[in-house]
């Protein structure tokens, strides 16, 4: 049994399971603000727009018609059926609405589906670097994490990588594209290969979709749905509205997968935290069915941030990074500097920056890669500009 300072003790499922640690740093941002310090946050994983007007009449509308009540766990027909169409449109999918469920945020349904299949001794196929969530809802189910680390293939995850990682108690295999933290997205081709391999050693994935929609052209997004036919009884896909829509605080995600396996995490949401909230759910049908035009003009703005970081990056003294796909978030290698100013790692260089430069970051190590560090750049030119300044004084103080 695990216990504290104050003697409580807590479950043993807990005594494996970290507090996350890009929170962590966007905690410590916050103290030195509080105490006055101009701090420039590249550490948020989350989108700086607004959410748009459409999206929040709709929410307004919905409040002054009542729409306050319990929804069923899954979310109403409504919204599952926005989601279905849209990814139909979209992405050509087909899904039937037993094979989706709405959930609160991205997150919730990867812990559902996550807790649905796993038992103890089980072990999960993680890509590297992984979003922090993954390895810790993984060790919650009594699971083990077997890591594979995707730094030799410039973190783009290949069917070759699993094949080197299958074992015998593998069960599920974890795939993130574009990826947090490195904004790398896995070629379409390659993304079937993997899904084959898989589905041909009875392996369960969960492709984590939610930055699909911030795929940057000429690379096209696709869905894990349209990719395959067979096996798709092992195949579940996590969606997020929040990061589309700049909706962060709306808590409004999906799943679509086989119906068995959603209505097993169905189950675990009812005895959660049942329905998303009423008022989200209408938010997101308003956002699934309205405009596209804002959702293309954030991705025009993120583009344009992407091309200046990366270019940014590039031009300090032992920093490489290379051009990501998608998401919001670009993950230089560090490892020149680092062994130049004798700094021990990326938590160091994360925490000096920090401390000396001001400017929020997360160390690779948070994500299982050390050397490298990421950076959001949901933050406007502005700050982009005088945090790239920043960085490079910073760097320059080293001999
Ligand atoms: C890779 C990845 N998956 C899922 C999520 C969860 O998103 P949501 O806020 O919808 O739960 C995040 C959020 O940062 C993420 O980075």
């Amino acid at each position: 049994m695990t216990k504290n300072a104050r003697d409580l003790s807590f479950a043993d499922r807990l005594s494996k399971m970290e507090t996350s640690s890009t929170l962590a740093v966007l905690q410590a941002a916050d103290r030195m603000r509080a105490s006055g310090i101009d701090v420039i946050d590249f550490g948020a994983g989350e989108p700086d727009f607004p959410t748009p007007e459409h999206i929040k009449a709709a929410a307004i509308e919905a409040l002054e018609q009542n729409f306050t009540k319990y929804t069923p766990a899954a979310g109403t027909a409504e919204l599952k059926r926005a989601i279905l169409d849209r990814l139909a449109v979209d992405y050509q999918t087909e899904y039937r609405p037993e094979e989706v469920t709405a959930s609160a945020g991205g997150k919730q349904a990867i812990f559902n589906a996550m807790l649905a299949i796993l038992n103890p001794g089980d072990e999960v196929l993680l890509p590297s670097p992984y979003w922090v969530t993954f390895p810790e809802i993984a060790k919650f189910a009594g699971a083990t994490n077997r890591v594979i680390d995707t730094e030799s293939n410039a973190f783009v995850l290949t069917a070759d990588l699993v094949a080197q990682h299958l074992s015998p108690k593998a069960k599920l295999l974890i795939i993130n594209s574009p990826c947090n933290p490195t904004g790398r997205a896995i070629p379409c081709d390659e993304f079937r290969k993997i899904l084959n391999l898989a589905f041909e050693h009875d392996l369960y994935v969960i492709s984590d979709e939610c930055y699909r929609e911030f795929t940057y052209a000429p690379v096209t997004p696709y869905c894990a749905g349209q990719l395959v036919t067979d096996g798709r009884d092992r195949l579940l896909i996590v969606g997020t509205l929040y990061k589309t829509y700049a909706m962060t605080g709306w808590r409004l995600g999906y799943a679509l997968g086989p119906a068995a396996w959603i209505s097993e995490m169905v189950k675990i949401q009812s005895h959660s935290t049942s329905n998303p909230s009423s008022l989200s759910q209408k938010a997101g049908i308003a956002a699934l069915r309205g405009p596209l035009e804002c959702v293309q003009e954030m991705l025009a703005e993120y583009r344009r941030r992407r091309d200046f970081l990366i270019a940014e990056l590039n031009r300090v003294p032992g920093f490489e990074c290379v051009l990501p796909e998608g998401a919001f978030y670009a993950f230089p290698n560090i490892k020149g500097f680092l062994k130049q100013s004798g700094l021990n790692g990326s938590k160091a260089f994360e925490f000096e920056l920090l401390k000396e430069g001001h400017v929020a970051l997360t160390a690779g190590q948070s994500f299982g890669t050390e050397g490298y560090v990421r950076i959001s750049y949901a933050a406007s030119m502005d700050l982009l500009q005088r945090g790239m300044e920043r960085i490079r004084a910073f760097v320059e103080r080293y001999p």
